[in-house]
């Protein structure tokens, strides 16, 4: 039997790699494709030998794409931007994706994953939301029956997150609470996004369809941040940052090379990152969602100032 063939566009990312090793689970052969294949070997041993194969593909260029995807028969689509390095919010989020969805329309591909985000807006004030908006709207005027999966933010060992915090706190006395910390989340597990996008390509009732992805508990940003200092057993200040302020530090800080915080990310902070109540959702998919307190403690005792054998005892901590 013929072993069918997908093509897992920015498989090499962090949401990738667990996509990828999720997808091999399930017996799929997987073409990543993304624009530093180089990058992407080490999800090699995550499939049978010769399961994963590589492919170098620009999601903006569309020739690229339409080659990425010959011989698949389902396609998930997950480049996306925090901030823009090289090439713009536009560029990967509306252009790529509607070259995406648009090559594996004209190639009669059907299955189509796309990665989008809760807040996805095309009246926000950040243009991250704006252009994750103007994608879907690209993504389903070329291919409707594509699916999107919009997560809340996203944790597992190499997050972005709570790894970026508690390095922050291992050399800083004080943790900024943007716009007073009251902005609310509900982190989902990388395994379980991964799982969604398995899931929703094996479902037929899923075609056409938009999931927001939570996970069990939301938490303000204030609570997020006393949970890493929790769990890498540090006292820190938890400083109140008016969001004016935030963006006159975002003004400078998103000139490093990769930015604490940008401007446009002090205006996604203005919003609540959490399920909608109408929203489908996990469930939907047949997955229970994993709770942050299970998973934090598998790759934050790195940040403990005793490593893996750190005694804490967190009731001193609290
Ligand atoms: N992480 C979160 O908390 C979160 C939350 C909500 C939504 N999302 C969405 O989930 C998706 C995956 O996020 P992630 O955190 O896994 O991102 P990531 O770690 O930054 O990975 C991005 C991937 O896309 C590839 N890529 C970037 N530009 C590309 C281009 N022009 N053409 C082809 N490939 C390109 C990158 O590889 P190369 O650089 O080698 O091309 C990499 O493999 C994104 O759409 C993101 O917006 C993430």
């Amino acid at each position: 039997m013929e072993t069918k063939q997908i093509t897992v566009f920015g498989g090499s990312g962090f949401l990738g790699r667990h996509a990828v090793r999720a997808l091999a689970k399930a017996g799929w052969r997987i073409k990543v494709a993304c624009r530093h294949p180089n990058r992407a070997f080490f999800l090699r041993p995550l499939g049978q030998v010769g399961q994963i194969g590589f492919v170098k593909c620009d999601i903006t260029e569309p020739e690229q794409v339409e080659a990425a995807l010959q011989g698949s028969i389902a396609a998930v689509n997950l480049p996306g931007l925090l901030f823009p390095r090289g090439q713009s919010f536009e560029d990967v989020h509306v252009t790529g994706a509607g070259n995406v969805a648009e090559a594996a329309a004209r190639q009669g591909i059907r299955k189509l994953v796309h990665l989008s985000a809760i807040g996805a807006d095309s009246e926000a004030q950040s243009r991250y939301a704006q252009t994750k908006a103007e994608g879907e709207k690209r993504v389903h005027a070329a291919l409707p029956a594509a699916i999107v999966l919009r997560p809340s933010l996203v944790f597992g060992p190499e997050d972005q997150f709570f790894n970026k915090f508690a390095g922050l706190a291992r050399i800083s006395p004080v943790l900024p609470l943007i716009g007073g910390g009251h902005t609310r989340f509900q982190p989902v597990f990388v395994g379980d996004v991964a799982a969604a996008i398995c899931a929703a390509l094996e479902m037929p009732q899923a075609q056409g369809k938009t999931y927001e992805l939570g996970g069990p508990t939301t938490y303000s940003f204030k609570e997020l941040m006393q949970l890493v200092l929790r769990e890498i057993g540090r006292k820190r200040i938890l400083a109140p940052l008016p969001f004016a302020l935030a963006a006159f530090k975002a003004f400078f800080l998103q000139l490093a090379p990769n930015p604490l915080l940008t401007l446009d990310q002090v205006k996604l902070l203005r919003h609540d990152n959490v399920v909608a109540p109408t929203a489908l959702t996990l469930a939907d998919l047949g997955i229970t969602p994993t709770t942050v307190e299970a998973e934090l403690p598998a790759y934050l005792w790195r940040f403990r100032a005793k490593g893996e054998y750190a005694d804490l005892v967190p009731e001193k901590l609290n």
